[in-house]
C-alpha cells in the first residue's frame, strides 16, 4: 500500500522534487537493496497502466534506507544522521507492533527527530483496548502535540467515505430527513471474501470486533450519525464525529453475535476452515454483528445495525439508509402496495449512491395501480470517470506529508471508540458469548439474520 501510493504521488507530480523517502526496520539492507525490493513491490502491486519505467527509476532515486532496531536506543543517531536536515520538515510514517511504539518514540526523541517541524502518522494496530491504546497515546505524546500526530484510519482516506459529507453537507434534500422522524434504521456492511491472509497471530489476537469496528465501522457510523460541523476543517469535523462516539449506548448480550467462519466455497473455490487456517483451535471472531444505538436527540429510536466479517458471500462495503413508510398510502384501496425509501451508499468495489423511490408502472391501471421500486442511481465511477481511482493512502500520505489532518482520527475519538469496544468484550467475558459457525461463503451465521429479523428488519443483500 505504501510504496505504490508514494510512487502514484511521484507521477503525478504531487511530491517535491527532493523529498527524500527513507525506510527503517530490522532488515540489514542498504539503499540498493532497499530500491530492488521496492521495485519488486510496485511490479508486483501497480497496475500495468500506471508503470512508467522512466517514472519508476526517478521515484527509487527518492528512497534510502537505514537499518534499525527500534527496541533499543542505539541506532537512532544513525537513522538521524542518514535523515539528516529536517529544518525543511520531517514526517514520520510509523507502522509497527504495539509493543515497539514507546521505544521507537523515546529513541526519535533521543536523536532529536521529534522537533516543531516534525509530524508523525501512527499506523494501527495503536494497542488492543482502552489503556493499551492509552499508554501508546501518552507515549507518543511526551515527545509530540496532538496537532503533530496523524492516527490513521485508511477508510478515511476513500473517496467515497469522503463523499458521504458530501452527500450530507452539500445537499439539501437528505439532512431535513436525515434523524429519527425519517429514518427507521441504519445498516453498515463491511464484508470480505478474504481469509487470514498470513496474518495469523496478529488476527488471532484481534479479532473481527476490534480489527473492523473499533476503526473503520465506528468512523463510518460516526460520519453518518453526526451533526453538520461548522466548517470542513480537522477541529469541526472531529468534535462533530467525536459526540456521536461518545452518545453510544453500551450494547446488551443479546445485540451482538459473534462467528468464525468453516470451511465452504468463496468465489468458486473451495476454503478451508479458520481453525484450520490457523492450524489450531481457537475462539477468535471472524464476523461480528451488532445491534447499536446513538443516544442523543436526533437518532432516539433508530437502530444502526453493524456486520463485519471475512470469508463472506461477496466483498461489499456498504452503508443502509432505510427511511421510514409515507404516513399513509392513498393508492392502497386500488391496490398499490409501497416500500419505504431506501438510499444505498456503496463504498467498494463499487461506488454508487442509490436512492430507491416508488414510481407507477405505465399502464391503464384498470386492475388497480402498480406501484414500482425503481433506482435513482448516481454512479460516481461512471460520473466521474476522467477522476482517477487513488490507493486510500496516497490521500493520507499526502495530507501526512502537507500538515492537513482533517482526515485522521483524534485522541478522544480514538478513546471514545475503545470504550464502546471494551465494553462489548466485557459482555462477551461474563456471559460467555462463544463464537457460531458459518459456512464459508454465506452471510454469517443465522443469528446475525436473526439479530435484525427480530425487529422486521432484513439485511441488505
Ligand atoms: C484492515 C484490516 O484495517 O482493513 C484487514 O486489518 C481488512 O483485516 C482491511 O482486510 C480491509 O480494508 P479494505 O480497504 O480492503 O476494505
Amino acid at each position: 500500500m505504501l510504496l505504490p501510493s508514494l510512487y502514484a504521488l511521484h507521477e503525478d507530480g504531487l511530491i517535491a522534487e527532493d523529498l527524500r523517502i527513507v525506510g527503517t526496520a530490522r532488515s540489514d539492507l542498504d539503499d540498493d537493496r532497499f530500491r530492488a525490493l521496492a521495485l519488486e513491490a510496485l511490479n508486483t502491486y501497480l497496475p500495468d497502466d500506471r508503470k512508467d519505467e522512466a517514472k519508476i527509476a526517478s521515484f527509487l532515486a527518492h528512497l534510502q534506507y537505514q537499518p534499525l532496531d527500534a527496541s533499543t536506543l542505539e541506532g537512532f543517531d544513525a537513522l538521524a544522521a542518514k535523515i539528516g536536515d529536517i529544518t525543511g520538515g520531517l514526517s514520520i510514517f510509523l507502522s509497527t507492533a504495539p509493543f515497539l511504539f514507546e521505544p521507537t518514540i523515546k529513541g526519535l526523541k533521543a536523536a532529536g527527530l521529534t522537533g516543531a517541524n516534525v509530524r508523525i502518522g501512527l499506523e494501527k494496530p495503536l494497542g488492543n483496548d482502552l489503556t493499551s491504546s492509552a499508554v501508546i497515546n501518552d507515549a507518543v505524546a511526551s515527545a509530540f502535540s496532538e496537532d503533530q500526530i496523524f492516527r490513521i484510519d485508511h477508510y478515511l482516506g476513500k473517496e467515497t467515505v469522503q463523499n458521504l459529507m458530501a452527500l450530507r453537507f452539500a445537499n439539501m434534500m437528505f439532512e431535513p430527513l436525515w434523524n429519527a422522524n425519517g429514518i427507521d434504521h441504519v445498516e453498515i456492511t463491511v464484508s470480505e471474501t478474504v481469509g487470514l491472509e498470513g496474518r495469523h497471530g496478529f488476527y488471532d489476537s484481534t479479532g473481527a470486533l476490534r480489527d473492523m469496528v473499533q476503526n473503520h465501522m465506528l468512523q463510518l457510523l460516526a460520519l453518518t450519525a453526526m451533526e453538520a460541523p461548522a466548517d470542513f476543517d480537522a477541529t469541526s469535523v472531529r468534535d462533530e464525529k467525536v459526540k456521536v462516539l461518545r452518545s453510544l449506548r453500551p450494547v446488551a448480550a443479546d445485540e451482538m453475535v459473534r462467528g468464525q467462519y468453516d470451511a465452504g466455497a468463496v468465489s468458486g473455490g473451495a476454503v478451508e476452515s479458520y481453525k484450520n487456517d490457523l492450524g489450531e483451535d481457537s475462539d477468535t471472531e471472524t464476523f461480528v454483528a451488532l445491534k447499536a444505538h446513538v443516544d442523543n436527540w436526533r437518532w432516539q429510536g433508530v437502530p444502526f445495525y453493524l456486520r463485519t466479517g471475512k470469508r463472506l458471500s461477496e466483498r461489499r462495503s456498504e452503508i443502509i439508509i432505510q427511511f421510514k413508510s409515507v404516513p399513509h398510502n392513498i393508492f392502497a384501496g386500488r391496490g398499490g402496495k409501497l416500500n419505504a425509501n431506501r438510499l444505498v451508499i456503496r463504498l467498494q468495489p463499487e461506488e454508487y449512491v442509490r436512492l430507491q423511490v416508488m414510481a407507477k408502472k405505465p399502464g391503464m391501471d384498470r386492475d388497480g395501480v402498480v406501484l414500482r421500486e425503481v433506482p435513482l442511481d448516481l454512479s460516481l465511477t461512471q460520473a466521474f470517470a476522467k477522476a482517477r481511482r487513488r490507493i486510500a493512502y496516497e490521500r493520507l500520505l499526502l495530507d501526512l506529508i502537507d500538515g492537513d489532518p482533517t482526515l485522521f482520527v483524534r485522541r478522544d475519538e480514538v478513546e471514545a471508540q475503545w470504550r464502546w469496544i471494551d465494553a462489548i468484550r466485557q459482555v462477551w467475558a461474563d456471559e460467555n458469548i462463544a463464537t457460531k459457525p458459518y459456512g464459508s461463503g454465506s452471510w454469517g451465521p443465522s443469528a446475525s439474520i436473526a439479530l435484525t429479523e427480530r425487529d422486521g428488519v432484513t439485511w441488505h443483500e
